[in-house]
């Protein structure tokens, strides 16, 4: 038994360079057993770079990598307890798929017997719900089914981290909703840790249960879907993550019930108190207020009590989500912003139309003061 207090893969001040390149610089983190971790953010950050170097495929030029609390910087990706899935499934196009799935038992000595083989391909092709396809050849198979082939053929040898590179990136969007909710329920049956990467910011709130946000190398944030929607610790993660009305500024006054933002338009604006840490008076910051945060009504007395916000504006733009109906709002000072409004908001009061101004604002609460880039 391995000790369950360990982090099951450990970065310490990672750096990886390509000659002047830094795909990833001074990372630090610790994955816990079981955990489904997502490494998200833009093309080029350094997403794929952390898994190459947690699978052994790179070294780190700095810092130590440790699995179960073992520095393994130096220990070849074939002696680690790691599987990868690509994006582009790297299956066998000339094997079928029991002979794909079977590729790693085959290579290990001692070699399993043929019977104890078929039992366990069968066992994973039930569990990634292909059972029956023992036969069928590789391009037989939709994108769909190849890639539950290339998550079987990984999880027969009983990895201890998956790692998953965009896995679902070419599928179409109502496969990948499918194999999201199975990826997950995967992981939950057999208690591996996963390990996802992607772009897709929805992608990796919906299924991880922390997502690590990355940039230029960097981590920007590490903590739960809701940590990060709720609590953004700068900009970059509130714009990253979910949709946000930008408002820019700097600091006015900082009271005991919150800090007074004077907008680069010289309208004010009250937010609740800082709790970055990295708001001061008279520095330049960003409110940060989610679109389903913001009101907008006909009449002005409906507006919230305590506002940080109450404007008259004007409607530019109307999109029906079902639910909700976003509108894109414009006030000279302000510029423009989205506001959602839940339908039920809406009975017995028509959509506004577009052209017509209403009154818009928001809860001083509901804002977010946001310092730093
Ligand atoms: N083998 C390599 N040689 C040189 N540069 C590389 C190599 N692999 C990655 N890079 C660079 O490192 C940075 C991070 O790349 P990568 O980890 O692939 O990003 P992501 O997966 O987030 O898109 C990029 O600037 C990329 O061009
Ligand atoms: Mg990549």
């Amino acid at each position: 038994m391995t000790d369950s207090s360990v982090p099951v893969i450990e970065f310490q001040n990672v750096t990886k360079r390509y000659g002047d390149v830094v795909a990833t610089d001074a990372m630090s983190l610790a994955v816990t057993k079981g955990e489904f971790l997502s490494f998200l953010g833009p093309s080029g950050c350094g997403k794929t770079t952390s898994l190459r170097l947690i699978a052994g495929f790179e070294a780190p030029t700095e810092g130590n990598v440790l699995l179960d609390g073992e520095v393994v910087n130096d220990l070849p990706a074939y002696q680690r307890p790691v599987n990868m899935v690509f994006q582009h499934y790297a299956l066998f196009p000339h094997f079928n798929v029991a002979d794909n799935i079977a590729y790693g038992l085959r290579q290990r000595s001692p070699k399993p017997s043929s019977a104890e083989i078929a039992r366990q391909v069968d066992e994973m092709l039930e569990l990634v719900q292909l059972s029956g396809f023992q036969h069928r050849r590789i391009w037989e198979m939709s994108g769909g089914q190849q890639q539950r082939v290339a998550l079987a053929r990984a999880l027969v040898n009983r990895p201890k981290v998956l790692l998953l590179d965009e896995p679902l990136a070419a599928l179409d969007r109502k496969l990948r909703r499918e194999m999201q909710i199975e990826l997950q329920t995967l992981q939950r049956n057999v208690g591996i840790t996963f390990i996802l990467v992607t772009h897709d910011q929805e992608e990796a709130l919906s299924m991880s249960d922390r997502v690590c946000l990355m940039r230029q190398g960097q981590i920007v944030q590490i903590g739960s879907p809701r940590e990060l929607y709720d609590h953004p610790t700068n900009r970059y993660v509130a714009d990253f993550v979910g949709k946000s009305n930008f408002f820019e500024g700097a600091v006015d006054g900082i009271a005991r019930d919150g800090v007074n933002v004077k907008l680069d338009s010289g309208v004010m604006l009250k937010t609740p108190p800082d709790k970055t840490g990295r708001v001061s008076a008279g520095s330049r910051v960003s409110v940060s207020v989610r679109p389903e945060q913001m009101v907008a009504v006909r009449d002005r007395k409906r507006l919230p009590a305590s506002p940080g916000l109450a404007a008259e504006a004007q409607v530019i733009n109307r999109i029906f989500l079902g639910e909700h109906t976003e509108y894109l709002l414009r006030n000279t000072e302000l510029g423009e912003f989205l506001v959602l409004s839940p339908r039920q908001n809406e009975l017995g009061e028509r959509p506004f139309d577009i052209g017509e101004t209403v009154h818009a604002g928001f809860s001083r609460e509901s804002a977010l003061v946001l310092g730093g880039t």
